[in-house]
C-alpha cells in the first residue's frame, strides 16, 4: 500500500519530501527551493500533490507587507521633494515661488508636492509669492523625520511586515500613506510545509531519487533500453476534471426503454397524428357527445382547420347507431340523437386511444400493437400537471385473448421497468371490464395511479368490424419518468436544466 504511494510519486514530490526530511520534517518552501535546487513553482505544485496524498500538511498564512514603489525608491535615495527644497531654502532663506523649480531642481508637479508638505510640516511659510524658511524649518535641516526614517529602512530591507509594533514605522507610515504612490501595501501568502505521520512512514521505508521516463523515444524503443528505465505508476485515483458524455434526454430515454420492452414482447409499433377528429378521439370510443371530457375546458378544440374529414359512411353510420340505439352491438346505446357535426370537430388528441381505434379499423386480428405519443389536455401547469404529456397505448386482439392476459401483460411490462403493479376496478366509456393500474412506491409505502386498461366494449368493436376480443391499455409516461429519476416536479422534464441533465446517468435503472 505505502509502496504503491511511493511508486506513484513524481521526482519533484520525492525531492520535496526528502528535502523536508533534511529540515527535520518541516520548513518553508523557500528552504526547499534552496536545498533541492528547484524553482518555487515546482516546489509548490509538488507540495500541493503531496498534501492531497496526505503526506504533508501545507500551512498558509497571509501577511500584509509594505515595500517601496519606484517613486518611493527615488525619494528614499534622493530625499523627499520638501527635503530637497528645504536644503535650498536653508541656504537662500527665501525664494520666490516662480523660481522654486529651477533652484531646487524639481519638476512642476514635485514643486506642488514640496510646497504642500513644507507648509504641512511647518518648515516654511508663503508671504506675497515668496517662500520663507521658518525656525522649525531650520531645526529640521539636520534632523530626519519619521517618514524619512521609514523610507531609509525600506530601502535597506526591501519589505517589512505591516504589523510591526515599532513606533517609528507607525508614524512614518501614517505620513507616507497620505501621499500617493510611495508605498505598496500587499498581501503575501506565506507557506509552511510539515511532513505528516504517513509521510514519515514513507520516508522511513526509503525513497529512491531516480530520473523517470515520461516520454519514450524512437531510439529507446529500437535499442530496447526502455526496459531499464524507471516508470512512475499511475495514480488511478488522481483528481480529474469532470466530463459529461452526450446522452439522450431522460424523458426520451424512458420512451425508448418503453418502446424496447413492447418491441421485445412482440408488439408492432404504430403512430397517429396529434391533430385528430372528435370522431376518432371520442365518438368511435363510445364516448357520448355530452361527455364531460369533451368540454372546452378539458379539450383543446382547433380553429384552423375547424373540421376534419370523417372515414367511410359505413363506419360513421355504425358509430351513430351504436350511440343512438346500440345498433347490432346488443346494447341500448346512449339513447340520444348523434350529431355528425360534433364528430367532425378537430381536436388535439386527449389520449392515444384514438391510435388504437384507427389501427383496428385498418388491421385484421390477431394483432399486438403499441404506440407512443403526445397528448393534450387543458390543465393548469403545476408540479404534477402539464397540458401536454406522453402516453403509451396498446391493444392485443385475438380470438382467445382475455382480461387476465391483459393484466399479465401489464404486470410484465411494469416488472421490466422495475415496478410492482396492482389493479383497481375503474370506469372508461370504451371498456368493460376496466381497471386502473397503480404502481408501488416502496420509500413512500403508497401506490400511485399510472394508467387505464380494459377490454374494448362491443359498442367500440362492432362498428369497426372487429370480431375478436380486444384488450387495451393506455399508460402515462411522465410520471413513470419522474419515479425513475426521483424528481418531485414534472416541469423538470421540460426545463432543460443543464446542470441536472449533465449529472444524470447515461442509462436509467
Ligand atoms: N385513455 C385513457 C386515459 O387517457 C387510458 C385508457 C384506459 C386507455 C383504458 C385504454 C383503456 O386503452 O383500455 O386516461
Amino acid at each position: 500500500m505505502l509502496q504503491n504511494i511511493i511508486d506513484e510519486l513524481t521526482l519533484y514530490e520525492k525531492m520535496v519530501l526528502k528535502g523536508l526530511e533534511s529540515f527535520n520534517y518541516e520548513t518553508t518552501p523557500e528552504n526547499i527551493v534552496e536545498s533541492q535546487n528547484l524553482n518555487i513553482k515546482s516546489v509548490m505544485s509538488a507540495a500541493g500533490a503531496l498534501e492531497s496524498k496526505g503526506l504533508i500538511e501545507v500551512q498558509k498564512d497571509v501577511d500584509e507587507v509594505i515595500s517601496l514603489s519606484n517613486t518611493g525608491k527615488e525619494y528614499a535615495e534622493e530625499g523627499l521633494p520638501e527635503r530637497r527644497l528645504l536644503k535650498v531654502l536653508n541656504d537662500e532663506n527665501e525664494i520666490p515661488m516662480k523660481d522654486l523649480g529651477t533652484k531646487a531642481d524639481l519638476d512642476s508637479s514635485e514643486v506642488k508636492i514640496a510646497i504642500g508638505w513644507l507648509l504641512k510640516k511647518k518648515w516654511a511659510i508663503i508671504d506675497k509669492g515668496v517662500v520663507k524658511i521658518t525656525d522649525e524649518g531650520r531645526n529640521a535641516v539636520s534632523k530626519e523625520y519619521s517618514d524619512e526614517l521609514l523610507l531609509d529602512k525600506l530601502l535597506e530591507v526591501n519589505k517589512m511586515l505591516f504589523f510591526d509594533p515599532s513606533k517609528l514605522i507607525k508614524e512614518g507610515f501614517d505620513l507616507l500613506k497620505k501621499r500617493k504612490g510611495i508605498l505598496d501595501v500587499k498581501k503575501e501568502h506565506k507557506y509552511y510545509l510539515k511532513v505528516t505521520e504517513k509521510g514519515k512512514q514513507l520516508l522511513d521505508m526509503g525513497i529512491e531519487l531516480k530520473e523517470e521516463a515520461t516520454q519514450l523515444t524512437h531510439e529507446q524503443l529500437k535499442t530496447g533500453s526502455w526496459r531499464d528505465l524507471k516508470y512512475r505508476s499511475y495514480d488511478v485515483h488522481a483528481e480529474h476534471p469532470e466530463t459529461f458524455p452526450g446522452k439522450m434526454h431522460p424523458l426520451q430515454r424512458t420512451i425508448e426503454d418503453i418502446r424496447q420492452i413492447f418491441l421485445k414482447m412482440g408488439f408492432t409499433e404504430s403512430r397517429g397524428s396529434i391533430l385528430e377528429s372528435a370522431f376518432w378521439n371520442f365518438d368511435c370510443l363510445f364516448q357520448p357527445q355530452d361527455h364531460a371530457a369533451r368540454e372546452m375546458q378539458d379539450t383543446f378544440y382547433i380553429k384552423e382547420p375547424k373540421n376534419v374529414n370523417l372515414p367511410s359512411n359505413k363506419l360513421v353510420e355504425n358509430v351513430r347507431m351504436a350511440h343512438e340505439t346500440g345498433g347490432n352491438t346488443g346494447s341500448e346505446g346512449w339513447g340520444y340523437s348523434w350529431d355528425i357535426e360534433v364528430a367532425k370537430q378537430s381536436v388535439l388528441r386527449t389520449h392515444t386511444t384514438c391510435v388504437s381505434a384507427r389501427h383496428l379499423a385498418e388491421h385484421e386480428p390477431p394483432l399486438k400493437m403499441f404506440s407512443v405519443g403526445r397528448v393534450f389536455r387543458r390543465e393548469t401547469i403545476t408540479y404534477k400537471h402539464l397540458p401536454e404529456f406522453h402516453q403509451v397505448e396498446g391493444i392485443i386482439a385475438a380470438e382467445d385473448i382475455t382480461f387476465r392476459n391483459l393484466l399479465g401483460i401489464l404486470k410484465e411490462f411494469y416488472h421490466k421497468l422495475g415496478f410492482e403493479v396492482r389493479f383497481r376496478p375503474a370506469y372508461f366509456p370504451y371498456t368493460y371490464l376496466s381497471v386502473e393500474c397503480e404502481i408501488y412506491l416502496p420509500h413512500k409505502e403508497t401506490w400511485i395511479e399510472l394508467g387505464g386498461a380494459g377490454m374494448f366494449r362491443p359498442e367500440v368493436l362492432e362498428p369497426l368490424g372487429v370480431e375478436t376480443p380486444v384488450a387495451a391499455f393506455g399508460l402515462g409516461i411522465e410520471r413513470l419518468a419522474m419515479l425513475r429519476l426521483d424528481i418531485k416536479d414534472i416541469r423538470m422534464l421540460y426545463k432543460s436544466d443543464i446542470g441536472w441533465l449533465r449529472h444524470l446517468p447515461v442509462k436509467l435503472d
